[in-house]
Parts: C-alpha cells; structure tokens; sequence
C-alpha cells in the first residue's frame, strides 16, 4: 500500500517569487507565505536572475519558520518535502532544492524535485477555507498555463499524465503584456496595469492581429502581436497616446485573450473535454476570466481558475504535486540538479 502523508512542505523559488507552504494529506492549505520581489525588479524593468537567487536566500528560511508557526506545527511533524527544480533560474531553483535536500538530510524524510508546469496544472486541485475546486472536478481537463514564462495547453488525463498539445512559439502570453506595458510606459509587471487601464476601455477600437488562428494546431505566437503594436504606437502623436490608452489597451488585451479562448474552444471540440482550467498569473487577467466564463456558462463547460494566490507562482502547488508524486512512492536522489529548460 501506498505511505501516507500527513503534512508535507512545498518551496517554490523558480523565479522571482519565494513561497513555502504546508498541505496535509488531502492536499488542502493549512498554510502558505508568498514573498513577492516586484519592487526590487521594477527599477530593472524586468526579473534580473542574481537579485531574486540573492533575495530568495535571504527569504525562504524566514518564510519557512513562519508558515510552521501558523500552522502550529514543528519542521519534526513534517513527512515530505517537494521543491520546484525546473524549469526556471537556475540560480533562483538552487536555493529551493539546496534547502529541501538540507531539510530531508536532516529530518531524515523524503524529498522530491518538482517540474513547476505540472504544480500550475494540478493547482485547481488546491483546497483551503476559501476555495475548493468546482463540483465534479476530474480528469479529463485542459489546462491553459498562461504566466509571465509560459503559455501552454495541455491535455490532462490523469496525476502525472499530461499531453502538450500546443505551446507559444515565441513570447509568453504574460509577456506580451509586460512588453506592451513597457512601451506605453507604464511600470513593471505590465499585466495588473494593461487589466486596469482596460476597463473602461473599448476592446474594438483598434484591430490588433491574431496569430495562428487558422493553423490546424494549438501554438501560440505573440512577437507579431507585440511588433504590429510598436508600429501602430509610432504613427500615434503623445497626445493621443494620453487620450486613447485604455482604448489602446482593451484591443491589446482582446488580442490576446481571443487567441488563448478561441485556441482552447478548437482543443475543447477536438478532444471532446468539457472541463478547462486556466492557471499563471495571465489568469489574474479580468477580461480572460469573464470570455472564459461566458464561454463555459454557454457550452455548459466546468471551468477552474483558482484564486491568485494558488494561480500565480505559489508552494501550494508544487507541494500537492510532490505530495501525489511521494504518494505513488517516487522520491528525489540528493544527486538530482536543477534544469533551466525542460519540457513537461
Ligand atoms: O505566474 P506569474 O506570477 O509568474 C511567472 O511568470 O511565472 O505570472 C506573471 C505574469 C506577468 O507577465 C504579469 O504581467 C502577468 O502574469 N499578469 C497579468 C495580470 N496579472 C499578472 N497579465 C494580465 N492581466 C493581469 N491582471
Ligand atoms: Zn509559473
């Protein structure tokens, strides 16, 4: 029979977010602590890889000792530890690993290097007081990863077995934001500022193109979107830029969210999947969350977004796919590195 796990620690440190959390075995939260490092990038306009692997190793030890305590619980109850150890920084990933392999040497448990794509695709499982996933939640599902690294689609037929079936040939869909945000100047992460300036925008005021919407696949393309804006920017006088910007930024915004939405309706069709689950931090996105919705609510479709805390980079989700992986009697050799790039 297989162990069971009564409380388990996840570390997520991929990128810019340190986060540690304590699920117990059903997988619900009874614990998690997220340092954001936003504003120590924001003068740099973007992640710069040394200052967040120096800012997680000043962060992550606290975080630890914090999410214990409110959990009531000593790093002696704790039974398994999972940490993110690819794809991401692979100075960021270090510090999570080396803190889990010091903590599974020490405590004498298990340890198991997570792949931080399988955590946002099993996150619509999380549970805490505030959120549980829809009723009837299952598998089969697709899952759109959609964040400031990632835009991908998956078929996920069951823990552990996911199909990519289309990925961005290019930018990332968050990434597209944030270079759009860039060039209207409007601070870093893009995305929170372009959602907002959005709403009382009107999406079709400019025709911004799709990509790869008649191709008989599932990609994703976002550098022509973001060329075709630079361009469409520089016939425009300052002034009109200042007039027209949430204007300008719902027909962005519709860019993209119609390219994620009509994409994931084709794979819906195709493979006969009546359950769709958006995770990354793109699913923060107000406009995605409502065409998703009015989407689903039409073609009596179950859709999961889970709340921004289990969407975003968060321990909570590589702790529930490590607890699944341990559970099914994997373990991680304290021999195992990080990978920068590695596929899913
Ligand atoms: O998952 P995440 O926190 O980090 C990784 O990239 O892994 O995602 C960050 C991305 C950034 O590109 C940010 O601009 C985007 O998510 N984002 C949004 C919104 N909130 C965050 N994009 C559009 N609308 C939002 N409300
Ligand atoms: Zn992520």
């Amino acid at each position: 029979m297989n162990k069971k796990y009564n409380y388990i620690l996840g570390i997520e440190t991929s990128c810019d977010d340190t986060s540690v959390a304590v699920l117990n075995g059903d997988g619900y939260v009874l614990s998690q602590i997220s340092a954001n490092q936003d504003l120590v990038h924001q003068p740099f306009g973007g992640i710069v890889p040394e200052i967040a692997s120096r800012n997680h190793t000043m962060h992550l030890l606290p975080l630890v000792d914090e999410v214990l305590k409110k959990t009531n619980l000593k790093l002696s109850n704790i039974q398994g530890i999972a940490a993110t150890n690819r794809p991401g920084l692979l100075g960021s990933l270090l510090v999570g690993m080396v803190t889990a392999k010091t903590l599974s040497l020490s405590l004498e448990i298990p340890w198991i290097g997570v792949h931080h794509i399988e955590g946002h695709i099993l996150a619509p499982f999380l549970k805490d007081n505030e959120y549980q996933p829809p009723k009837d939640w299952s598998f089969p599902f697709l899952s759109l990863v959609v964040s400031g690294g990632h835009t991908s689609l998956y078929v996920v037929k069951d823990w552990g077995k996911y199909q990519l079936i289309g990925k961005s040939i290019d930018d990332a869909a968050g990434e597209a934001f944030d270079k759009f945000a860039k060039m209207l100047d409007l601070g870093y992460p893009g995305g929170v500022q372009i959602d907002k300036l959005s709403q009382k925008g009107d999406r079709n005021y400019h025709q911004f193109p799709r990509a790869m919407l008649n191709e008989d696949n599932f990609d994703f393309s976002f550098s022509g979107l973001k060329a075709s804006a630079q361009r469409y920017l520089s016939t425009l006088s300052n002034e009109d830029i200042q007039k027209n910007k949430g204007n300008i930024c719902a027909s962005y915004q519709e860019a993209i969210v119609s390219v994620l939405l009509e994409k994931v309706k084709k794979a819906a069709l195709k493979y006969s999947i009546g359950k769709i689950s958006v995770t990354g931090g793109v699913s923060a996105n107000s406009r995605l969350r409502q065409a998703f919705q009015e989407y689903c609510t039409e073609t009596k479709k179950t859709l999961a977004i889970p709340p921004i805390r289990f969407c975003t980079d968060n321990a909570a989700m590589i702790a529930l796919a490590g607890l699944k992986r341990l559970e099914n009697g994997e373990s991680s050799q304290l021999t195992e590195g990080v990978v920068a790039r590695a596929s899913i």
